[in-house]
């Protein structure tokens, strides 16, 4: 059965890694796939390998989460691209590049860009995407973070701007959840898993499918489904 047959889904980050593995997922449910890239040519690559029952009518939008006015851009194309509306938003792209950095040396530059992107972000792209959700009569907001923000044993230990960057997106949720709880939006967070990509590298567990797995069900919930929670492998845990 296709569940995202005739559904707009948006899917940042989709050129590589996890998101192009959650565009597959989507696109396999009949989703037409919206990839928001920061580089289009890359993003080009990957709409060509996504395929699914809507392969046509998958689209690249440039997108750099760091820039106002670029997802400002991305939010009008968007709109002219799929004026009726977006169904699904995977806000997956991030960064980490604070391997070794506690909060006592990390650069100040270095630790605003992971809360820039990571979180800023996520919160600029759902503003650009939200009146299309709404237009669409509601949909899924699905936020990709990390048990590195995990309140409980996951802030220790260098990685100071992901950590605190993954800790403010799963707060970011929970708000936004609230934010919209009479709307027919839902908002979730998931980790992913640690997962073979450029970031989690090759000597990662996991593939992406259980993650890919995962936004698909909280892509496809309900409109009187869960939110502001946060998931790993389909089940809810704790923040
Ligand atoms: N891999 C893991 O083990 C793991 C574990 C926990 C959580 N996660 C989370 O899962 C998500 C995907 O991770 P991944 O492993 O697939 O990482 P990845 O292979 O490094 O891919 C990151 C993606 O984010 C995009 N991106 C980075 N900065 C951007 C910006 N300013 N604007 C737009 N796009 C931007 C990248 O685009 P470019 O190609 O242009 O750089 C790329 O598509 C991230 O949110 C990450 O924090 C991953």
């Amino acid at each position: 059965m296709s569940r995202l047959q005739g559904k707009v889904a948006v899917v940042t980050g989709a050129n590589r890694g996890i998101g192009k593995a959650i565009a597959q997922r989507l696109a396999e449910e009949g989703a037409a796939v919206v990839l928001a890239v920061r580089d289009p040519a890359s993003g080009e690559e990957a709409r060509r390998e996504i395929g699914g029952p809507a392969a046509g009518e998958h689209h690249v939008l440039r997108c750099d989460l760091g820039d106002d006015d670029s997802v400002s851009d991305f939010g009008r194309e968007l709109e002219s691209v799929h004026p009726s509306g977006v169904h699904v938003l995977v806000n997956n792209a991030g960064i980490l590049d604070d391997r070794h950095d506690d909060s006592l040396t990390i650069d100040l530059e270095k630790f605003r860009r992971h809360l820039d992107v990571n979180v800023t972000g996520v919160l600029r792209v759902c503003r650009a995407v939200l009146p299309l959700l709404r237009k669409a009569g509601g949909g899924n907001v699905v936020n990709v973070s990390s048990t590195m923000g995990q309140f409980e044993g996951g802030l220790d230990g260098g990685y100071t701007g992901y950590r605190v960057s993954k800790a403010a997106l799963n707060a970011l949720t929970k708000t936004m959840a609230y934010d919209l709880k009479d709307t027919p939006i839902r908002v979730n967070v998931m980790h992913p898993g640690w997962v073979r990509s450029r970031m989690g590298g090759a000597d990662a567990p996991e593939g992406p499918e259980d993650a890919a797995e995962t936004a698909l069900m909280l892509a496809t919930l309900p409109p009187d489904g869960p939110t502001g929670r946060f998931w790993r492998s389909q089940r809810q845990i704790a923040w």
